[in-house]
């Protein structure tokens, strides 16, 4: 007997769509356009699947009503959200970085008796970018000239923090990587490359969601904060909230770098635009 095919796959309608698309926007900020649909649907049918439910209305029920809903906006978050990253991404930033902003803030930091640098790599992903900013003060020589660097690095998802505290990445993360940082900061094993425990102690792990003012509000006294590639998802009103955020979280004269493609205009006026090396940076001034 012929079986003709049928489609079991649950199918998100507008209006669970809409009301799925609220969640996840108070929750993290991140907003998804009528065309973004079928995106969160590919990404949640597999969700449901492992929670064997059957419809995504299933899915929003248990997300409001649930005595474990809380943790199922974890899975959520780490279903939806989207973790490229790879060592020394966007060179000029970098060079912009560690010739113009370093220097000034070690000058200032000086100024008022304190040897310490306190950076902040705000939607880390699987860790690269923590990594690479500790990499190049080493290269520089700070911790020798006695300085301390403390490097907090955090991201919403779990999934990508326990990679990240592991330490170990395939070669493709490390395609931008110079040789010679390969060499000294690495330990090769196979296919896999392993952080030296020198790089990997100058960074701490901790999840943080940029749009959760508690959390936000336990990060004071920072320097230098990397919140690249992450603003792209946020809707005007999102970027406003994490960017007000950040600026508490600085030191009066502190930077902030966004993403290569991002921008602060017609976001905030708290911050001053500097051009260093080909890149603007923002100062709290
Ligand atoms: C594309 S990666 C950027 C990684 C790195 N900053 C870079 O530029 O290579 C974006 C990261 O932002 C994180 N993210 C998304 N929404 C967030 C939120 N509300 N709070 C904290 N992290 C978030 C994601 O989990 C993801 O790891």
């Amino acid at each position: 007997m012929l079986t003709l095919g049928i489609n079991t796959k649950p199918k998100l309608s507008n209006e669970t769509f809409g009301l799925l698309r609220d969640i996840i926007y108070a929750r993290c900020g991140i907003s998804f356009s009528e065309a973004k649909k079928y995106f969160l649907e590919t990404r949640l049918v597999r969700r449901l699947e492992e929670m064997n439910l059957k419809s995504f209305e299933d899915y929003y029920y248990f997300l409001t009503y649930d005595s474990q809903r809380e943790k199922e906006i974890i899975n959520l978050f780490n279903s939806i959200v989207t973790n490229e990253t790879s060592f020394f991404r966007d060179l000029p930033q970098l060079e912009a970085f560690r010739r113009g902003v370093v220097p000034k803030v070690i000058e200032d930091r000086e100024k008022s008796g304190s040897k310490t640098l306190k950076m902040w790599s705000a939607a880390c992903s699987t860790g690269e970018e923590p990594l690479t900013l500790g990499m190049m003060l080493l290269e520089d020589g700070l911790q020798i000239k006695g300085w301390n660097i403390d490097i907090l690095a955090s991201d919403i998802s779990d999934n990508v923090l326990r990679p990240a505290s592991a330490g170990v990445y395939e070669k493709y993360s490390l395609r931008n990587t110079p040789e010679s940082y390969l060499k000294k900061y690495f330990q090769a094993s196979g296919e896999s490359y392993t952080a030296t425990k020198k790089v990997r102690d100058l960074v701490r792990y901790r999840k943080i969601n940029l749009m959760d003012p508690i959390e936000m509000r336990m990060v004071r006294g920072i320097d230098i904060i990397f919140c690249r590639n992450v603003l792209i998802y946020f809707d005007d009103n999102s970027k406003k909230k994490v960017i007000a955020h950040l600026y508490d979280s600085l030191n009066k004269g502190g930077y902030l770098f966004v993403g290569f493609s991002e921008s602060l205009h017609n976001i905030t006026r708290l911050f001053r635009p500097v051009s260093i090396e080909r890149s603007v940076v923002y100062q709290k001034v």
